[in-house]
């Protein structure tokens, strides 16, 4: 059977599936949302520039705020310049932060044009240099997530990931798609195997872990310490929850669809609390609602277009209910 939990340093991650950093999704209220669900061992703030984090910007302390019982949490932090990271990572540290996360993997433009992200599995010595100037700004354990490679030809995770470890990085986690793969590409884990057989750090598997059997085959294939979920937590955010009770060796729970109504329509009114305007809130609820809707439920497309085009909470609250009140009319009727 695959481990349950894994221990970084003095903090143990139970349990061992974690919620992946999204951009523009895994805010606080999205990672509230799953861990009211459950099954959650850490989550990672989307990432944000370590030069706007160092200089104090409040859009960027807004992007890594967390719950105070969100705990551990841990605040990614992207950019290319040791010594701004190191600046960037204190301020994780002083916020209170339980890890702090160095990007290694993010494939944007944006991130890699000034060789953050997955840019810096092009230049290990860099990326080195990176882990070491944040390992001597902070006391709190320093984590790396990254991709495989850089592309197909050059996937030097278990190599990089050792060296990371070596200037004290404290876990690693590695989506096996490379930077030129993006979100496609043809599944490959074995990068994740060799890098787990090679360090002695936690390793953390990510990439297409969307339910029971693909976070076992997961851990099966690589060995793995942990496995990281990100878009499968936005189609369906109770599969962490569901992996954690086979773990634990429980029978999976099953989410009805008045269940769903329920975090689903409570996720809506957290957006409104939070946001500053009811536009706001709506925005970012219908960037992470489309994906609620499962497409496998005959009508669903048309729901999530209904959603997408609602122009007050309200409204969307109203067209979520309905459906989930008639899929469980039909859940009801086919059992019946
Ligand atoms: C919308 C979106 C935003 C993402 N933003 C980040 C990010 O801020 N930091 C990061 O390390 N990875 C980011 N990723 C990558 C995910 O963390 C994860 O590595 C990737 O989606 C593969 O895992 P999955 O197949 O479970 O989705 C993002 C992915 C998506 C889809």
């Amino acid at each position: 059977m695959p481990p349950v939990s894994y221990q970084v340093e003095d903090h143990r991650i139970f349990p061992n599936v974690l919620l992946a950093p999204m951009e523009g999704v895994t805010d606080v209220i999205f990672r509230r949302l799953v861990r009211q669900i459950g099954g959650c061992g850490l989550t990672t703030t989307e990432f944000v520039p370590s030069l706007g984090l160092s200089r104090g910007d409040k859009q960027i302390r807004q992007m890594v705020r967390f719950d105070a019982d969100e705990r551990p949490v841990a605040i990614q932090i992207f950019g290319r310049h040791p010594a701004i990271m190191a600046e960037g990572a204190r301020v994780v540290e002083d916020l209170g932060a339980t890890f702090v996360d160095i990007n290694m993997g993010c494939p944007s433009k944006k991130v890699c044009a000034h060789s953050g992200g997955s840019a810096l599995m092009r230049e290990p010595d860099l990326a080195v240099d990176i882990v070491r100037a944040v390992r001597a700004a902070v006391r709190i354990p320093v984590t790396v997530k990254m991709r495989s490679g850089f592309d197909p030809a050059h996937k030097n995770a278990p190599e990089l990931a050792w060296r990371c470890q070596e200037e004290g990085a404290a876990a690693v986690a590695i989506h096996w798609r490379t930077r030129e793969d993006h979100y496609s590409g043809v599944r490959d884990v074995r990068p994740i195997a060799e890098a787990k057989d090679r360090l002695s750090i936690p390793v953390i598997a990510n990439g297409d872990v969307v339910d029971v059997p693909s976070a076992l085959a997961m851990f099966a294939e690589t060995g793995c310490d942990g496995v990281m979920i990100g878009r499968g937590a936005m189609k369906n955010p109770w599969v962490l929850r569901q992996i954690a009770d086979v773990l634990a060796g429980r029978t999976p729970t099953r989410v009805d669809p008045l269940e769903k109504k329920r975090v689903i329509v409570g996720f809506l009114d957290d957006q409104r609390l939070r946001a500053h305007t009811e536009r706001g809130a709506l925005g970012r609820f219908k960037g992470v609602a489309k994906h609620f809707f499962d497409s496998r439920d005959t009508g669903a497309r048309e729901v999530r277009m209904r959603i997408l085009r609602s122009q007050t909470i309200e409204e969307a609250k109203d067209i979520a209910t309905e459906w989930y009140e008639e899929l469980a009319r039909r859940e009801k009727s086919t059992a019946a």
